[in-house]
């Protein structure tokens, strides 16, 4: 009898002590949408300009890689990494009304032509979208009129976003390099 009562103790503390140890290895869970406030998913549209200013005092888009050149990459500066901290505003002229900055780097990706990878954030400081962030993440062929470029996630406002940015030269600088670039935004989110 004592014998059995021992027993059962010990088989509970063991069941209890493997009960424990799956419920601290639970370290995902379900969660209901409406529980994130995640109500109805929206589509926005936003068009923007975005001033890569790489010649003068004030550039915000920076060299921080030369790659070293070959014969075949001579065109098209492969390798090359510019960090850019560019402003994005309401209409294209560079005193128009500022939205937010397009923060990351773009780096030239593609041998034989201008095909760059574009890694960056778009932080808004505008209304409400003020704090809030959308990230880009794509290929940018310079040279075609439209260029198209995933929008892979968002912050605040964007959480959980996705869609794509249409982008347009509007203006090109020959003599210092300076360019104005028509982003149209579209995208998903709650
Ligand atoms: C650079 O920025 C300063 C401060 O905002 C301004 O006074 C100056 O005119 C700007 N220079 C150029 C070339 O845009
Ligand atoms: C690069 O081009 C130059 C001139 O066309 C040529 O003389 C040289 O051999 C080439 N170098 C290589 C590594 O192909
Ligand atoms: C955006 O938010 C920052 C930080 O909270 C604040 O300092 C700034 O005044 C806000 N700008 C606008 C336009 O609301």
């Amino acid at each position: 009898m004592a014998i059995s009562r021992t027993a059962t103790v010990i088989l509970s503390v063991l069941l209890v002590s493997f009960l424990v140890s799956v419920e601290s290895q639970q370290f995902g869970r379900r969660l209901s949408q409406r529980s994130l406030g995640l109500r109805k998913e929206k589509l926005s549209h936003f068009r923007i300009y975005f001033h890569d200013i790489v010649a003068g005092p004030n550039a915000t888009a920076i060299r921080i890689v030369e790659a070293t050149r070959t014969n075949r990459t001579a065109a098209t500066g492969f390798g090359d990494i510019t960090m850019i901290d560019n402003p994005l505003t309401m209409g294209p002229e560079r005193t128009s009304k500022l939205v937010g900055r397009a923060q990351g780097i773009y780096t030239s990706a593609s041998i034989n032509e201008m095909g760059l990878l574009m890694a960056m954030n778009y932080v808004f400081v505008e209304g409400k979208y003020n704090g809030s962030s959308l990230s880009i993440l794509g290929r940018n062929a310079v040279m075609s009129t439209v260029r198209e470029m995933p929008i892979v996630g968002g912050s605040g406002l964007f959480r959980f976003a996705r869609g794509y940015a249409e982008a347009r030269t509007h203006t090109f600088n020959m003599n210092n390099g300076d360019a104005v670039v028509e982003f149209n935004l579209y995208v998903l989110h709650y």
